[in-house]
């Protein structure tokens, strides 16, 4: 790896200044899936554009709904009612985008016709029979390759279900209630431990009846949606490379504006904040039925902790900056109970520990997770690839930071699957 084309990323000094990151991903793919199934326009501003929700736009087109690009940020869907979706002639390209393979697989549970999707290698490799169980269950007709994408999809009448999840996945979650406002009763889904609730929430807010218990959620066959203005906030996942590297790097003194903070988001900073970082959250708000704040992040010297597996789904995307965080912490961290970074973009339990190892990190694969021997100064810096996967690639990004020697980062592109103007943003704040 670092490859004649890596990109080269070289030590700061501090992160200093103002910025803001874009709308969240999650909450983007579901204004956009559930505004096509809505009646009437639904105005998204804040929206997250990236590889990951253009797929979804493209998909929903293909799919016959009127989307209009107002801004680069505002988009109208013109929305075609709970039953509209027409069967396109050839497969949907979800691209990289999990998300959107699997909500609309619940979606499309619930329309008269035959409906194929697909996806880019990466995603032909992630299992998608977790969501094709339940959408089965409930009566849809599903196929799929050995469990994996493509996947086929007949829908119509579909029954209730009260649904145990095998794994702690919003997705999953998301797409048995999806396929819920089409059946014949309340479905409830039932959390091993809770994970994001954007769904319920948007749900909630386009009139659907959802009702929520603190380890499961129900929710009832809906006759129409209306979802009217979603104002996306900033993305905490996005957030959260700026704030890893302006924790570790001393002298920085960096504000995002306009975060989300969804407590089943934000594992990250109750995290941070027992290593000794100094995040202060200030303007908390709400916006479109989500909290939103400021974060001011201040540089500070970490101590290790470990992560138990409940805590898992509320850092679940920011366990690789984790392991970075927890690489310059003094004493031994470990992550358990995470064994479904193996089924993400990447392997991430292998992807991350290959490519900090190859920076001269300690960091040991288990099954479950990984364990770092963290010492406070900067780690060497190297090469490292992204394997195509966009928090690899971040991470990256910020281990070139906050190393002695900065990092030859092959893949670097893979940001733009999340986050297409990172390292420009990135070189605003960086000071050298
Ligand atoms: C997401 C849920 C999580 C997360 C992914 C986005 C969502 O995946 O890792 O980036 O928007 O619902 P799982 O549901 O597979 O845990």
């Amino acid at each position: 790896m670092g490859s004649v084309s890596a990109t080269r990323i070289e030590p700061a000094g501090a992160l200093v200044g103002h910025i803001a990151v874009p709308g969240d991903k999650s909450i983007s793919h579901r204004a956009v899936l559930v505004g096509a199934i809505a009646d009437g326009q639904t105005r998204i501003s804040g929206f997250g554009r990236s590889a990951d929700t253009e797929a979804t736009v493209r998909a929903v087109r293909a799919l016959g709904v009127e989307v209009v690009e107002e801004d680069v940020d505002t988009l109208q869907v013109h929305g075609v009612g709970l039953r509209g979706l027409t069967p396109p002639e050839d497969p949907i390209d979800a691209a990289n985008a999990g998300t959107l393979l699997r909500l609309l697989s619940g979606i499309l549970a619930g329309q008269r016709g035959r409906f194929e999707l697909t996806g880019d290698e990466s995603l032909r490799r992630r299992p998608i029979d977790r969501v094709a169980e339940p959408l089965a269950r409930m009566g849809a007709r599903v196929e799929t390759s050995a469990g994996r994408p493509p996947i086929a999809i007949e829908g119509g009448d579909l029954h209730a279900i009260d649904y145990r999840l095998p794994v702690a996945s919003a997705q999953v979650k998301s797409a048995v209630l999806l396929a819920g406002l089409y059946a014949d009763g309340r479905t409830t889904v039932v959390e091993p431990v809770p994970t994001r609730d954007h769904t319920e929430l948007m749900l909630a807010a386009a009139g659907a009846s959802v009702r929520r218990r603190p380890s499961s959620v129900s929710i009832e066959p809906a006759e129409r949606l209306e979802l009217g203005t979603v104002e996306v906030p900033g993305d905490f996942s996005s957030a959260a490379p700026f704030v890893v590297a302006a924790t570790l790097l001393p002298g920085s003194e960096l504000t995002i504006h306009g975060v989300g903070l969804n407590p089943l988001r934000t594992g990250l900073l109750d995290v941070l904040d027992r290593m000794g970082a100094r995040i202060i959250v200030f303007n908390r708000r709400r916006a479109g039925g989500e909290p939103v704040g400021d974060l001011e992040v201040h540089s500070a010297e970490l101590t290790a902790t470990s992560i138990a597996p409940e805590e898992v789904p509320r850092l679940v995307d920011e366990l690789p900056l984790f392991a970075l965080a927890a690489a310059c912490a003094r004493g031994e961290s470990v992550v358990r109970g995470a064994q479904e970074l193996r089924v993400k973009e990447t392997d991430r339990i292998e992807t991350v520990t290959t490519s900090l190892r190859a920076l001269g990190i300690r960091i040991r694969d288990r099954d479950d997770g990984f364990g770092v021997r963290g010492v406070p100064s900067r780690p060497k810096g190297g090469g490292m690839g992204s394997a195509g996967d966009h928090r690899v690639a971040m991470l990256g990004a910020v281990a070139g930071l906050v190393s002695r020697e900065g990092v030859a980062l092959g893949g670097a592109d893979a940001v733009a699957i999340s986050f297409p103007g990172f390292f420009e943003l990135l070189e605003e704040v960086a000071q050298r």
